[in-house]
């Protein structure tokens, strides 16, 4: 197999899994930090400039970044650049659909199944869906681990604050929690989703949303003495050539798909034009499952370009 000269960025929660695991034949010449390392941190040296880190010539870029500006000048370079790219950025790639199609147009990868499920095949499965003709009609899902551990703990009469530092402590929340909470990272999610099933390019911000730091006082204790769950449930639907979105809060009955997925689970209902529904659940957040998603893009990717 040809080698492939590899660059990481970042090294946190997700990017630090990948690095343990990166497969053959990709040689790893720099890693991206926002502040120093100690040498011998990494089995690569770690940059803190990404004009340095470009200079080691990379011919593919793995991001595991948090989301933003700084990301996706980042991607938008390393596509300038020619260079393959695997990334776990929901918010890039929802926000960004020309780079990605820019990059496949000429040849090269762009691939983010960690984007969506961390470690459940959300977009494959949906993928699957569209290519064999039952098409998709309808989502419902669980898509933000944060928000469902969040959740969970509320239910167990947990403060706000203490679950959101067990989320951050447990590496599930984003840099900033409040997209995780507020919904935009299921919206991003679901904008990927809408992608892959319909080509349509929806527009994260636009997507209605409702927060978990809106929640009503009482809410989880009343749910609870319901025996329901709260849940915090992307929904998409397409009627003719309209797709409609949102993220909103709900109590569900315990016997729902959606209500049995627990702490950073994720679950996804497909429902077909035709067919059966589908459903499609996993560890939705942290290290392992996220890189693991990681680690079989890259493996796809070599198999298709190092050969
Ligand atoms: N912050 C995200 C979540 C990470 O909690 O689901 C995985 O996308």
């Amino acid at each position: 197999l040809r080698p492939l000269r590899t660059v990481v960025l970042g090294c946190g929660v997700v990017g630090g899994g990948v690095i343990e695991r990166l497969p053959r034949p990709l040689v790893l010449t720099g890693i991206l930090a926002r502040t120093p390392r100690p040498a011998g941190a990494f089995p690569a040296p770690v940059f803190t400039n990404a004009d340095a880190l470009f200079e080691t010539a990379p011919e593919l870029v793995i991001e595991a970044l948090p989301g933003g500006d700084e990301a996706e000048a980042l991607l938008a370079r390393a596509a300038g650049a020619g260079c393959h790219i695997v990334s776990a950025n929901k918010d890039v790639a929802a926000r960004r659909p020309d780079l990605i199609r820019a990059a496949r147009a000429q040849g090269r990868a762009f691939a983010y199944s960690a984007a969506v499920g961390g470690g459940a095949p959300v977009l494959e499965t949906v993928a699957r869906l569209a290519a064999s003709g039952a098409g998709v009609a309808r989502v419902r899902g669980v898509l933000n681990g944060t928000s469902n551990y969040v959740l969970d703990r509320l239910w167990e009469g947990d403060s706000l604050e203490a679950a959101i530092a067990g989320a951050q402590a447990a590496g599930f929340a984003e840099a900033d929690p409040s997209a995780d909470l507020d919904g935009l990272d299921a919206a991003n999610k679901l904008a990927l989703i809408a992608r892959e099933a319909w080509g349509a390019d929806l527009d994260p911000a636009a997507i209605k949303r409702e927060s978990i730091r809106e929640l009503p006082a009482g809410a989880a204790a009343a749910a609870r003495r319901q025996s329901r769950r709260l849940r915090q449930v992307g929904l998409l639907e397409r009627s003719g050539a309209r797709v409609t979105a949102q993220v909103r809060l709900e109590a569900l009955a315990e016997t729902d798909a959606l209500a049995r997925t627990r702490a950073e689970g994720n679950c996804v209902v497909l429902s077909p034009e035709r067919g059966a529904q589908v459903i499609v659940a996993g560890k939705g957040a942290g290290r392992a499952p996220t890189a693991a998603s990681i680690i079989g893009d890259l493996n796809r990717l070599i198999e298709a370009h190092c050969s």
